[in-house]
């Protein structure tokens, strides 16, 4: 086996390279004038399973992926597996309106093409995968940002889901803590006010930890925070596996949360915890 960085996924990549002792590739990147990408794999893949590891957000990177398998695939290579740490698109996984496409489909029929084996990272929608035919599976970073938070001083004494649908994310992460979870329900009171506040538990005078796949804008904990802080939540950690950070948000976040901390699936400022563990034990059972 050799592991093979896209440029979105170089720490990750190194990671995984380095826990599962096998060889990481050279890439050369390079851009041409007109903006187009280049790359050239360094190291001679023939006969070998490569894995291809590259995030496929922003656009340019689903390119970057794209070209991998080309370069990969001509090798010729034992087989191809594709780790796809954060899958971009994957939350726009429905026809919202008649002529729109399924975008979380589209991108899985371009990126799969000629790769044998698929592993993601907290995708936002498992169904997501239905799309592809060959071996796959996603993994979770949640027991990674457990191990993190559990090094957190002053400590954590509740986690919190900014929605009903990451509650089994916090739950995964509470049970890790031996603390207590929730999640925030939004309730619309009358035409005018909605209420947004943990489902059942008091946060006075605790430390919180928001937990959730996505940080894009920032707004869901952004939110989410000044609901806990009103309510006397001493501090606030924001943790993810992809810190997307749309233009804005992390300074929003930075003004309203203690701590902002996220995986290597998006490699960041705030990136502290590497999701190379889950990924690796995945790929030793997709052989
Ligand atoms: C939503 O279903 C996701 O789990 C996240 O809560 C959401 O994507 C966060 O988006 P934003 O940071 O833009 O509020």
């Amino acid at each position: 086996m050799i592991v093979v960085p896209g440029s979105a996924s170089g720490a990750l990549a190194k990671s995984l390279a380095h826990h599962m002792a096998v060889p990481l590739a050279e890439v050369a990147h390079r851009r041409f004038p007109d903006d187009e990408y280049h790359l050239r794999i360094g190291a001679d893949l023939s006969g070998e399973d490569a894995v291809l590891v590259q995030t496929t957000w922003p656009d340019r990177n689903i390119v970057e992926f794209l070209l991998m398998v080309d370069a990969a695939r001509e090798f010729p290579v034992k087989s191809l597996t594709a780790v796809v740490p954060y899958y971009g698109y994957a939350r726009q996984d429905k026809k919202f309106a008649s002529g729109e496409p399924i975008s979380s489909r589209a991108i899985a029929r371009a990126i799969t093409a000629g790769v044998d084996r698929l592993v993601t990272v907290d995708i936002h929608d498992t169904l997501t995968l239905k799309w592809f035919d060959g071996k796959m599976a996603n993994v979770s970073a949640m027991g990674q940002i457990a191990a993190y938070l559990k090094n957190y001083k002053p400590g954590i004494d509740v986690v919190i889901a900014p929605d009903d649908g990451s509650m089994y994310r916090a739950k995964t992460v509470a049970e890790a803590l031996g603390v207590e979870f929730d999640f925030m329900e939004k309730k619309r009171i009358d035409g005018h006010t909605v209420e947004i506040k943990p489902k059942k538990l008091s946060v006075s005078g605790k430390n919180v930890a928001l937990v959730d796949d996505i940080i894009s804008t920032g707004g869901t904990i952004v939110q989410s925070t000044n609901v806990l802080k009103a309510q006397g939540a001493g501090k606030v950690v924001a943790a993810c596996t992809h810190g997307v950070f749309a233009a804005g948000a992390l300074q929003k976040l930075k003004v309203t949360c203690d701590l902002i901390v996220s995986t290597d699936t998006i490699e960041n400022e705030t990136t502290a915890i590497t999701a190379a563990v889950p990924v690796a034990e995945a790929l030793k059972g997709l052989y």
